[in-house]
């Protein structure tokens, strides 16, 4: 395992599979493969299906994975579509993990358009081959009416002047197409400003809403989370990362829900957070929350 991918939360996560029967773990979200590898490394009866949607990073987490070769089975999917498409009528699930976003591989990839700090073409789709993932972010940017953008940037990024920002993008277009990350953050920075020392940068925020909108990352949420139960043994856990507030509000109500209804139980009331030491090794861990569940 690359010894630079730091698995977000790991050794809560792990523990939290230890208090199950260990027998079948889903993992949502593969990515680099992170938490699949300490969980199969960690419990040698279990099995695992791993789950990615970005063929690219599925290879990644396929390599990363071979000496457990033969006790996970890996699907390019949706994890919105996982319950249609796996049939779980034989085995019941007893921990699924779902861990959203992007990987630090595929932000730091030259081509993908995801940060705003590599210069690359204004994309950000995660499944490029997809007739359902047509609309780039180079097509919301350049196409896209004043209203739109507002509101992808406000509802996906809580952007402030977003309305100024969308006019501007509007008025420059016009003359130029935007069609790198760097134009699109050099005019954010015209707009929004530089980043303030010890704060994200305010592209961050505008980058976010797009890759959310683009990829339809909340569309289906909660009505997947609200699904999840059914597919898990008595006793099954439920692990949820989020990396920013509106993502985590979808988490914290929908799992307030399931619990009022009897459903399922909060492990805590309240969402983990990396400990200091997790964040000064991995900074990139900092925004996260982790919420946690059990299957009543
Ligand atoms: C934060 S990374 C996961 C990192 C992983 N837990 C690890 O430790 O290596 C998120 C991954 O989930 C994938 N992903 C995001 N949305 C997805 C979806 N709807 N279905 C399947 N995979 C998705 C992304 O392509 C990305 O590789």
């Amino acid at each position: 395992m690359d010894k630079t991918h730091y698995p977000i939360m790991n050794r809560e996560i792990v523990e939290m599979f230890a208090k199950t029967d260990r027998e079948l773990f889903v993992d949502c979200t593969l990515g680099m493969g992170g938490h699949s590898y300490h969980i199969l490394n960690n419990y040698e009866n279990t099995s695992l299906i791993g789950l990615e949607i970005d063929r690219e990073s599925l290879q990644r987490a396929k390599i990363n994975l071979s000496k457990y070769e033969n006790r996970v089975k890996y699907y390019n999917i949706d994890y919105m579509d996982v319950f249609q498409k796996i049939d779980f009528s034989n085995q019941k699930i007893s921990a699924i993990l779902v861990d959203p976003g992007i990987s630090m591989y595929q932000l730091k990839n030259e081509d993908r358009g995801f940060s705003h700090n590599i210069n690359s073409p204004l994309d950000m789709r995660k499944n490029q081959q997809s007739e359902e993932f047509k609309i780039t972010a180079y097509d919301v940017i350049n196409t896209y009416s004043e209203k739109q953008l507002t509101d992808i940037f406000l509802t996906y990024g809580e952007v402030k002047r977003a309305a100024v920002l969308s006019k501007k993008i509007i008025e420059t277009r016009l003359f130029n197409k935007i069609d790198t990350t760097f134009k699109l953050k050099k005019l954010i920075e015209k707009i929004l400003g530089f980043p303030v020392k010890g704060r994200s940068h305010p592209a961050a925020r505008v980058f976010q809403a797009l890759r959310i909108y683009v990829n339809r990352e909340l569309e289906g949420f909660e009505d997947f989370i609200k699904k999840i139960p059914n597919y898990l043994k008595k006793g099954g856990k439920i692990a949820l990362l989020s990396f920013h507030s509106i993502e985590d509000r979808m988490v914290k109500k929908t799992l307030n829900d399931l619990s009022d209804n009897g459903v399922i139980r909060l492990i805590k009331p309240y969402p983990m957070v990396p400990t200091d030491v997790e964040i000064k090794e991995n900074s990139a861990s900092a925004p996260a929350k982790l919420r946690l569940a059990e299957v009543l």
